[in-house]
């Protein structure tokens, strides 16, 4: 009955689809590679238990009250020293605001900068939990297809004279849902491209401290152009996705803009999440907690590729991911992966179907896995099935 009443930006965003098939892969009996959680061993628990403990003595009530938008100091302080220190970034903590994880920047963002029908530019295949966000506000999408170094230049330039995008989208590392990453050579190409455009670019690295091989941190697409930057940051892949805790970088005119936006939205983060990780990373080795996450998902990728190799069809692409939590298949030409989930789902196996990851596209014939949640004999166990529904099909 009351349908008739829904606004039209609700009618016209379909709900997640991952939380769809989620509902499908809950039966016990199922290997899911379909959800993109954090593996729950790597949460640092015991260390939270005694930040727990610091924080209710050393600052009261306080971590129960209402506090400011832009979130607590010690923590934006935090961001900024560790962002000097990655990438020599020139920033204080004016360019820094705490969000309720990325998810919430991005709908933010989405608030601040899109007027109805505005273009903005993603990767093909891009963020499905971006393209949600962004649909609400009427987005009109151009994607741009990715290689496996990363963004296809040509098709940007094109993309960029062609349609004049407002805002560009981009996951430079080990990309949801491809897991690829952004080539140096290929950061410098993406920014002579962009670097003159009336254009903000948005670079989203939810994943780029988990970096399972030695060489050095990739550079920061555009470090100097901060009017035209935004970075999101996030807390929920190094410490706990719960907590829901990210946090934006940028020029501090955006960031009193995402400000506003924000206290419509939620006045503030939740504090009492604010005060315990500022206290865990204030009292504990947050790289050396990092190692060991991703000397775990390095095995859990390492137990997934090996297993592709040996039992799925040789026909069958994948990527190789360097970090990260995702791998995407590929299959042949013309086959459907959302048909192929029916096959898997009789055989106890799940993942998701690249559908969602496409603005237009339906029945594409690519899908991600998720390797991060399950040890590496269920992981074997899952491809072995994976593997025989392929074959049938
Ligand atoms: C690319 C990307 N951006 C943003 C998010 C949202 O993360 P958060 O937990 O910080 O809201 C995710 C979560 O999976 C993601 O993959």
């Amino acid at each position: 009955m009351f349908n008739k009443l829904l606004s039209n930006r609700i009618k016209n965003t379909p709900s997640s689809f991952i939380r769809e098939i989620l509902k499908v892969t809950q039966k016990p009996e199922i290997i899911s590679f379909a959800g993109g959680l954090p593996n729950p061993i790597s949460f640092p628990s015991e260390e939270l238990k005694i930040s727990m403990q610091n924080i209710t003595e050393k600052y009261g009530n306080k971590i129960y009250q209402y506090s400011t938008t832009q979130g607590l100091d010690i923590l934006r302080q935090y961001i900024v020293d560790r962002y000097k220190k990655l990438w020599n970034m020139n920033i204080s903590i004016e360019n820094v605001i705490i969000t309720t994880g990325s998810q919430q920047a991005l709908d933010l963002i989405g608030k601040v900068f899109i007027n109805e029908g505005d273009t903005v530019l993603v990767e093909k295949p891009s963020y499905l939990g971006l393209l949600q966000a962004f649909m609400m506000y009427n987005t009109n999408f151009i994607q741009t297809k990715l290689n496996d170094d990363g963004l296809d230049i040509e098709e940007l330039k094109e993309n960029l004279k062609v349609h004049h995008p407002k805002l560009a989208y981009l996951i430079p590392n080990f990309q949801n849902p491809t897991g690829l990453t952004y080539s140096k050579e290929n950061r410098e190409a993406v920014f002579e491209a962009i670097k003159d455009e009336d254009m903000i670019l948005i670079q989203d690295d939810p994943y780029g401290e988990l970096r399972f091989t030695n060489e050095e941190r990739l550079p920061y697409i555009g470090l100097n152009q901060t009017d035209k930057n935004i970075y999101l940051g996030s807390f929920s892949k190094i410490v706990t996705p719960g907590m829901r805790l990210g946090y934006v970088i940028a020029h501090k005119d955006i960031i009193r803009a995402l400000e506003t936006a924000k206290q419509a939205s939620d006045l503030h983060s939740n504090i009492f999440g604010q005060y315990l990780i500022a206290d865990y990373l204030q009292n504990n080795d947050l790289d050396k907690h990092i190692e060991k996450i991703k000397a775990l998902y390095k095995s859990q990728a390492s137990a997934m590729v090996e297993a592709m190799k040996e039992y799925f069809p040789s026909n069958i692409k994948f990527t190789i991911p360097k970090g990260g939590m995702f791998t995407w298949v590929t299959l042949e030409e013309g086959k459907s992966a959302l048909e192929l989930f029916d096959k898997a789902i009789a055989k106890n196996v799940a993942f998701v179907p690249g559908d969602p990851f496409y603005v237009k596209e339906t029945n594409v014939n690519t899908l991600r896995l998720n390797y991060t949640n399950a040890d590496t004999e269920t992981i074997k166990e899952g491809i072995k099935r994976l593997a025989s529904s392929l074959r049938e099909f």
